[in-house]
């Protein structure tokens, strides 16, 4: 089934240079960006894209560290794109992230894993619009081939 998804190349991949790999592994494999930003994120919603992690001993790093630079906010469409994407990003502890998985390829410590990806569909429904307007999230087909093939159409 066709599915809506976010991910967030967090500040560390920002800051390392490597937010347009990263999203070329997603591109690569077929899922198409239906919406995409860079942004530095406060506080409040830092707390609102984290509230399932609130009271846990390491939310408070993880505030500080999503608000600590600019990320980039991704919104991907594709089959199953929801369980696609988590298998891309790895394990969370890069220690366990399989290699050719991005965490598994790029990253070594948990606190600075890269990226994030909604776990279900109720997150991605959730992320998206905490994320995302309606009006920012865009929906196209393939009307570049239409126009390269015949642009007298
Ligand atoms: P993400 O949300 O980033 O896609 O990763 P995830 O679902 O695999 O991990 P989650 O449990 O949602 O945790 C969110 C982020 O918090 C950090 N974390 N630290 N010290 C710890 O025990 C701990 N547990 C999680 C990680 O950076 C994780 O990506
Ligand atoms: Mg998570």
């Amino acid at each position: 089934m066709t599915e809506r998804t976010l991910v967030l190349v967090k500040p560390d991949g920002v800051q390392r240079q490597l937010a347009g790999r990263i999203m070329a592994r997603y591109e690569e494999r077929g899922l198409k960006i239906v919406g995409l930003k860079l942004v530095h994120i406060d506080r409040e919603l830092a707390e609102r894209h984290y509230a399932v992690h609130k009271g846990k001993p390491f939310f408070e790093g993880l505030v500080a560290f999503i608000t600590s630079g600019p990320l980039v906010a991704i919104a991907l469409e594709g089959p199953d794109a929801i369980s696609l994407v988590r298998t891309m990003n790895g394990a969370t502890k890069p220690a366990e992230a399989a290699p050719g998985t991005i965490r598994g390829d790029l990253a070594v410590e948990m606190g600075q894993n890269l990226v994030h990806a909604s776990d279900s569909r109720e997150s991605a429904a959730t992320e998206l619009a905490i994320w995302f307007a309606p009006g920012e999230l865009l929906a196209y087909g393939r009307e570049i081939d239409r126009w390269v093939l015949s642009p007298q159409a």
